[in-house]
């Protein structure tokens, strides 16, 4: 909170892509009621981006800075939202942020999977708090229902469809006898597949978040490095079509499970009985089932990715965030 003003907090924005653009609009639109919701006023002190000249329209140009660091650290910024993914400068932004005293609002889940331990070691040794939500499963509730609504239960699994792009995929591939060719090319069409697919098909997106879920889950640590991966490129029109005859249906699945021999995490292609809820997912959602000791089996179901979604579950942390720095948790 900034000295002298004890009902405004200023937030430092790291990034202005997909993500980055939907909060900074979110932010502006919805003032009024976020100002209600936490207690104070919620002002944006800055954007980092990489250019300055990209077009970037509704987004206040004097806010823009490339100097991302500068702006992580600057005394009057109380919350950093990151959104810029990737492991560097992401990951000195944030350790720089919660040493300076920063509370951290992150979607980075190839971060968090590669260098959580750092990471929460950072949060920990700073009193900062370090808040993830849109990491993994985008708009959908489901770290803090891990963390918190579940902390008293027992996990034994989690397993689910983590991944929108190839979800898009496979449904095509089932629905249309493409094969995975035409339908990458479609999904890269609709804008839900990067130029470069690589993460998505080859599952290291997926990966990255069953090593979140499962850290969790468990009460662990679980890096990506630790989760065995499969993508789908070698799925072909003809396993799709053997699967169907089979009355089944073939979905990207994570995996993660305790034992009695410890946990297991991996991220594989699936076929899955058409009756099971998760064939009914559709199109890029996402859709995760956690089997707990007391709660039994819940569904987690939703919008995986997009801007605004994902906006929506950063948003949601950064409100938290604003609420623990107003009762000085
Ligand atoms: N590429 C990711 C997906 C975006 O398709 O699910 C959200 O992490």
């Amino acid at each position: 909170m900034n000295e002298g003003d004890g009902k405004t907090l200023r937030v430092a924005l790291l990034g202005c892509g997909v993500v980055g653009s939907q909060v900074a609009r979110l932010l502006r639109e919805q003032a009024d009621d976020l100002a209600v919701r936490t207690g104070a006023r919620i002002e944006v002190a800055g954007i980092a981006v990489r250019r300055l000249s990209h077009p970037r329209p509704g987004v206040d140009q004097a806010l823009l800075t490339t100097d991302a660091m500068g702006l992580a650290i600057r005394p009057d910024v109380d919350i950093v939202i990151e959104v810029i993914g990737g492991i560097e400068p992401a990951r000195s932004l944030l350790l720089a942020a919660m040493k300076a005293g920063k509370s951290v609002v992150t979607a980075n889940k190839a971060l968090l999977a590669e260098h959580g331990e750092q990471i929460h070691a950072a949060s920990r040794t700073y009193g900062a708090d370090l808040y993830y939500e849109a990491s993994v499963a985008g708009a959908i509730p489901l770290l803090r229902p891990l963390r918190e609504s579940l902390a008293g239960d027992t996990v034994h699994r989690v397993l689910g469809i983590v991944n929108g792009t190839t979800n898009f995929i496979l449904d095509r591939m089932d629905t249309s006898g493409a094969d995975f060719g035409e339908s990458l090319e479609e999904a890269q069409a609709l804008g839900y597949a990067e130029p470069d697919p690589t993460a998505d098909v080859e599952g290291f997106d997926a990966a990255a978040k069953a090593a979140i879920l499962a850290g969790l889950a468990f009460h662990t640590r679980v890096t990506a490095a630790d989760v065995h991966r499969e993508g789908i490129t070698e799925v072909t029109a003809a396993d799709i079509a053997s699967a169907k005859t089979l009355r089944r249906i073939v979905k990207l699945l994570a995996i993660c499970e305790r034992s009695d021999a410890g946990v297991s995490v991996r991220v594989h292609p699936a076929m899955i009985p058409r009756s099971h809820p998760l064939a009914a997912v559709g199109g890029a959602y996402n859709a995760v089932f956690v089997e707990a000791q007391s709660a039994g089996r819940l569904m987690f179901y939703g919008a995986g990715a997009g801007g605004t979604p994902t906006a929506s579950a950063v948003l949601g942390d950064m409100v938290a965030v604003a609420r623990n720095r107003l009762a000085g948790t």
